[in-house]
């Protein structure tokens, strides 16, 4: 069952002001909370956030369009002498949302204050955060799209007049107070673009898409990560790692740390290709960064469904987990990599996921053709 944990924005980042959340989902299900594939926020991660962060656009690594926008609408905010416009941030989870919320911050010379969408959850809340900022701060509100209406509506006039107006006492003695706000910067970051509302979205005057990264970008990310850890590896070695990590660098980071392991008990303390192998295979992560699950799930609707369609709810029954966990923890990375198609039938594997299971797919067209993000 789902449970709730916090993601310790304060371990996150020092130095900063932050709320915490006080009912915040993370992939938490007592199976896969400790999944080290997830992208999403483990605590565990907290060991080694903060040192690995980079602080400037310039040793940011990766999302180069991101970068290079910013970075323009960065000067020219600061030769204005003005905040920057509010950005928003959307992509899967991850991909360093609030490590850009800090860089912009910090390119600014401004103060960053942390919260997150389900942190705030009356417009009191809000309001308390808002009339705390100093002029230009950047207030970071992660997962935005879970803001309740009631709040949004006070982030409207916030976000266009720097002005609130709040309710003051109750019934027929309530006043309306204008309270006007220093000028900031609000940054807001997602992974569903498509859940936020149109007013809301209409109000960021940036709005940037990130990307899975390449595995040469997560290699250097791994490199970085390592000098900084003080970890030998060489470049076949972050390669393999990074290779493994779905496009994210926060599982590439979270694999480096349990590598380093097998290096010194196993090795001589570098991580080399076939260590990294070795470590990552006694971990079932194989070379697409799939684990043990994602193989099952595949390899379940291959042996009892030929190959799809299936409905979600019969799969679930089948490998033993809810359908809920299969669509939101499993589902999305086979979608992106091609190896599991949604049809108005159910679910599919495609030919591509065959092959990297070392099955044979039976004869077109049952098995859809769908090209993995990772052939492009
Ligand atoms: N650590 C995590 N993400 C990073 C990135 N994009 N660049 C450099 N180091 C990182």
């Amino acid at each position: 069952m789902k449970k709730n944990k916090q993601k310790n924005y304060d371990s996150e980042i020092r130095s900063v002001s932050f709320d915490e959340p006080e009912n915040q989902e993370y992939s938490d299900d007592t199976d896969f909370e400790n999944r080290i594939v997830a992208p999403e926020y483990n605590p565990e991660d907290a060991e080694t956030d903060n040192p690995l962060r980079p602080r400037t656009l310039e040793s940011y690594i990766g999302q180069d369009t991101v970068k290079q926008n910013l970075s323009v609408y960065i000067s020219a905010a600061l030769a204005r002498h003005e905040s920057l416009d509010h950005c928003l941030l959307y992509g899967p989870p991850g991909l360093g949302k609030t490590t850009l919320a800090g860089i912009i911050a910090h390119e600014m010379g401004v103060g960053l204050r942390i919260t997150s969408g389900p942190a705030i959850e009356r417009p009191s809340d809000l309001a308390a955060i808002l009339s705390s900022l100093n002029p230009g701060d950047v207030l970071f509100i992660d997962e935005i799209h879970r803001l309740t209406r009631t709040v949004e509506e006070i982030l409207y006039p916030a976000m266009e007049d720097f002005a609130i107006d709040i309710m003051m006492g109750k019934g027929q003695g309530a006043m309306s107070y204008h309270l006007p706000l220093p000028k900031f910067t609000l940054v807001g970051a997602t992974t569903r673009a498509g859940q936020l509302s149109a007013p809301l979205r209409d109000r960021f005057g940036v709005v940037l898409r990130l990307e899975l990264y390449t595995t040469e970008q997560l290699a250097d990310i791994v490199e970085r990560s390592a000098g900084i850890l003080g970890i030998s590896i060489d470049r076949e070695g972050a390669l393999e790692l990074a290779s493994r990590s779905r496009g994210t660098p926060r599982i590439a980071n979270r694999l480096l740390r349990r590598v380093r392991d097998f290096a010194q008990v196993v090795g001589n303390g570098v991580i080399t290709c076939d260590i990294a192998r070795m470590a990552l295979d006694r971990q079932e992560i194989d070379e697409l960064g799939l684990d043990k699950i994602d193989r099952l799930l595949l390899s379940g609707i291959i042996r009892f469904y030929g190959g799809g369609p299936v409905g979600l709810e019969t799969i679930a029954a089948a490998i033993g987990e809810e359908a809920v966990t299969i669509e939101d923890v499993y589902e999305p990375y086979l979608m992106q990599i091609g190896f599991l198609a949604r049809t108005p039938r159910g679910r599919c594997v495609t030919r591509a996921a065959y092959l990297h299971l070392g099955m044979t797919p039976p004869e077109a067209p049952s098995v859809p053709e769908q090209q993995s993000l990772f052939d492009q």
